[in-house]
Parts: C-alpha cells; structure tokens; sequence
C-alpha cells in the first residue's frame, strides 16, 4: 500500500478525539492552529475552549481589546501570537466583510500565519491539498525516507515541504496532514517511537539502519543568553503599586510588569541603588529584598534570573494601582507567580 493510504488508515484507527476535530470552521481551525504552534495539545485544550466562549466567532475576537486578549493568553508564552491573532481578526471582520479567507494563498497573506498554518487551514477546512509542515511531519519524514538535511535550515525547509507536497494524498488532504501530524506526535514520537506497532517498519529508512536516535537532523540552537532582572515593587501606605505596559519588540510585548532594572550580572542592594533610573528613585527607601535566590524562567532563548525587591513608601504617584487593578491586567507568569504568593 502506497505511504499516505497507509497513513490515513493509521490516522482513522488511532486518531485522538481532539475538540478541533470536529469542526471545519475556518475561524475555530485557525485559533487551534496558532495555540498550538509551541504549546502541546494537553496545555492548548483549556485556552481553546476559553477563546471560543469568550469569542465565538471572529467579530467577537475583533471587538474585545487587546489587552483583554492579552489576559486570555496569559500563560502560553509566544506573546506575538495572541497579538497577530487579534490584529488579524480585525483585518478579516473589519476589512474583508467578515468573510475568512477560504484558499492557501489568501490565507498565507494574513498577519501570523505562516506557511504551515495557511496549509493547514486550507487543508482542513477547504480539501486544499497542501502538505503542512510542522515539527511532527519533520521527524516522521525525516525517518521514513532517511533524510539527514538539517530541518531548520532553509535547505531542509524546502526539502521537506517538497517531499510532504509529493506524497500528501490529493483526495484527502485534510486527514492526510492530520494523519502526519498525529503520526509523529503518537507513534514517531521524538524518544522511544513505537518501532514495535508502526504500520511502516519494514519500510521506514531509520529504523532498519538502526538510525532512530540520529534523525532528524536539527542545526545547533544559538547559546542561551542569561539575564539578570530585578523588579522594584513599590508599596504605598494605601497598598498600592506601579505597574508598567512593555513596549518594543523583545519579549512579553504588551504585557505588564513592575518598574524593571536590568543588571548585567546578579544585582545586590548596592550596585541596584546605583542602577535604579532617576524616575524610580529608592533613595531614602530601603529595597528589601523578598527572594534570596533568584527565580529563574526559562524562555526558549534566553534564561531570566529574577529579583525582586519590595520597596515601601508612603506615597505613590497618582497612576499606581491598586491590588484588583493590578489583577486585571495581562502579566508574565513569572510576574503573575509573584503576586500569587506575596501578600499586598
Ligand atoms: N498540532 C498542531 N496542529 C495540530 C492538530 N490539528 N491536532 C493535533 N496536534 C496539532
């Protein structure tokens, strides 16, 4: 039996009862598909089912703010992703009628959707056969036809996409990339894959050159850069704080946080003093510190060592919030953590 027959029929027998699978609404595909690029389907389920009650349908998406958007997400990471969905929700209600781009090529146009999205969307919901190419499809092709071209190089991009488009079934392109997706996320799982029941074992070019554990090929990650922050968190006599909206285009763009010194190595009470901007002046204040060591949040690129130094005082100026204010607002979680456990 040809590989995407084979594929299908795995796919039909073993497929997961996934909520996106019982839809072929592009709006609801869409949504899925952004919370899942780097997020497992296990942690995606609750922030799909919260974004479809709170906005059924797209207009609903369009007309929330941003920041209320932002506070759904809270807790997926990957920040530009909540913010390109709502940019483009308003794009489609507000500039295309309201009517979802319904072809690859229309899709692939629309802010923060990439390849691989506008393939599954077309696919999915419009039996457009083309392939989409996420991590999961990498491996098992990768493995199956024994290709060692490292997949986050832009010669592997084009590869891969190139052999998944050749094989993909042209009759069935829905439950064909989904079969390839779930293919690699059940049974040519990235350690210990199920050589044992694999419908292609006799077939598959790592398996019986015993090669499993070298494919796929994968481009060295650049280092982790290490960062040191130290939040002062203000406290008036009122119980109130300052909080800040991040601007620019480095991480948790659009979240809030509170007034933040960065230090280039671990901050102790004297070199913060020094660092602290005349704006968040602790001079005649005394910064406690509240954790001895540091907490430390791991982003894919970049390790955050974090301090944060409670500082009282008597007054604030007038745009300090209260505790409930501060609640509302979409926060990191390593903010969201803090604020969890100490007591205003
Ligand atoms: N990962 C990305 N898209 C997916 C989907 N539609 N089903 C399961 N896992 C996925």
């Amino acid at each position: 039996m040809s590989f995407d027959k084979e594929l299908i029929n795995w796919y039909l027998d073993n497929k997961r009862d996934l909520p996106w699978r019982r839809t072929k609404d592009p709006y609801q595909i869409w949504l899925s598909e952004i919370i899942l690029q780097q997020t497992r389907v296990e942690q995606g389920k609750p922030y799909y089912f919260k974004f479809l009650k709170a906005y059924p349908n797209v207009l609903a998406l369009a007309n929330a703010s941003e920041e209320e958007v932002l506070k759904l997400w809270q807790g997926l990471g990957y920040y530009s992703r909540a913010r390109n969905l709502h940019f483009t929700a308003k794009y489609i209600a507000f500039d295309l009628g309201g009517s979802f781009p319904a072809s690859y090529k229309e899709l692939v146009k629309l802010k923060g959707v990439g390849d691989y999205t506008a393939a599954a969307i077309a696919s999915i919901c419009y039996e457009e056969p083309q392939a989409a190419v996420d991590g999961n499809v990498y491996r098992v092709l990768a493995r199956i036809f024994g290709i060692d071209t490292p997949t986050n190089s832009s010669q592997g991009i084009k590869e891969f996409r190139q052999l998944a488009q050749k094989v993909i079934n042209k009759d069935e392109p829905a439950n064909f990339n989904q079969a390839l997706i779930e293919f690699g996320s059940e049974q040519c799982k990235p350690r210990r894959p199920l050589c044992g029941s694999c419908p292609f074992v006799t077939t598959c070019v790592a398996f019986n050159q015993d090669r499993i554990g070298e494919l796929p090929v994968k481009l060295k990650k650049q280092k982790i850069k290490k960062r040191h922050f130290n939040y002062l968190v203000y406290i008036s006599e009122e119980g109130k704080t300052i909080m800040n909206q991040r601007r620019g285009k480095g991480i948790w763009e659009g979240l809030y946080e509170f007034p933040l010194v960065e230090t280039a190595s671990e901050a102790q009470l004297e070199n913060l003093v020094a660092d602290v901007p005349a704006e968040y002046s602790v001079i005649n204040k005394e910064p406690v510190l509240y954790n001895d060591l540091p907490v430390v949040h791991k982003l894919s690129h970049q390790h955050i060592y974090t301090k944060f130094w409670i500082v009282k005082c008597d007054e604030l100026p007038k745009e300090a919030l209260s505790l409930a204010e501060v609640n509302k607002l979409p926060v990191p979680v390593l903010i969201e953590n803090f604020i969890d456990t100490f007591d205003f």
